[in-house]
């Protein structure tokens, strides 16, 4: 059956490209856009997960869906893929820059090129991705909107994560720096900041090399610090859907965020 709903209203047709397609939140948000009737383009470097993210849309009910296999952190790679995707498929409506990457370690422990790692992927990657993207919704001149996946991570100081910390900051900064600029234009800019949210993000980043009874007692140590709770990628997907709808500039997705600093 066609898509109902305002959603679909609002979304039907449009050109969705979802960054971090292949998993977690990109592939939930990549879903939810599909649901609405958009046509979706799934981005990723992980070409299987990307591919599946991509046939899995068109049965939930995207008008069309591609997926594409880009690093984000490659600023030639993700100019290539604008011209592409404008080229193939048209200029995108929604822009979703949710590819990220977690590294554990205190802030004197993280390697140079650790810091570059996460910086490259999760600030330079949405960077990249603004920059083109946004430009051809400029230029075409009828609106848009971008949504920028920072993180709760962006208002708590860490002691674990200080670079995915430091780039989560940076986005939402970024995105508000975006916001005012493109304001003018009909574009709306959001920076959406889930707290802790059950993806192979939270997995990995938390627990690579960790044996298993470490894992459970750090599993605890979180639960106790954040109030952690198993909150499925969907929620955030849910709440990007309605951000661009109502064109919110930040929000928070889950309570451990919501009562951070700067969010009343
Ligand atoms: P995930 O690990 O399930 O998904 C991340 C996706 O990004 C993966 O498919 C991965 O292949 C892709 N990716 C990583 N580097 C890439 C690159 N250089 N180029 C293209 N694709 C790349 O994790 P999750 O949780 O869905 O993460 C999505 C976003 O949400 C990230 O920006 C993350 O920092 C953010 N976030 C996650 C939270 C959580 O608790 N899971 C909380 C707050 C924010």
């Amino acid at each position: 059956p066609a898509p109902t709903g305002p959603y679909a209203q609002r979304f039907g047709g449009h050109l969705v490209l979802v960054t971090g397609a292949a998993s977690g939140i990109g592939r939930a948000t990549a879903f939810a856009f599909a649901e609405a009737g958009a046509r979706v383009v799934a981005v990723d470097r992980d070409p299987a997960g990307v591919a599946r993210t991509a046939e899995m849309a068109r049965l939930v009910g995207a008008a069309e869906a591609w997926s594409e296999v880009v690093d984000v952190s490659d600023e030639q790679a993700m100019e290539k893929l604008a011209a592409k995707v404008a080229a193939e498929y048209g200029v995108v409506d929604v822009l979703v820059n949710n590819a990220g990457i977690g590294l554990t370690g205190s802030f004197m422990d993280t390697t140079t090129e650790d810091w570059k790692k996460v910086l490259d992927v999760n600030l330079w990657g949405v960077i990249h991705g603004c920059r083109t993207f946004g430009r051809q919704m400029a230029e075409r001149g009828q609106g848009g909107h971008i949504v920028n996946t920072a993180s709760a991570a962006a208002f708590q100081p860490s002691r674990v994560l200080p670079a995915y910390s430091t780039s989560k900051a940076a986005v939402l900064m970024l995105s508000e720096c975006l916001r005012a600029e493109l304001a003018g234009q009909g574009i709306g800019v959001t920076a959406i900041c889930p707290g802790i949210v059950n993806t192979n993000i939270t997995a990995t980043a938390r627990f690579a090399g960790v044996p298993e009874k470490e894992q459970q007692r750090r599993r605890a140590k979180a639960s106790r610090a954040y109030g952690m709770r198993n909150y499925p990628p969907e929620k955030v997907a849910d709440a990007i859907l309605r951000a661009v709808f109502h064109d919110q500039a930040v929000v928070a997705v889950t309570p451990e965020a919501r009562g951070l600093k700067l969010l009343s």
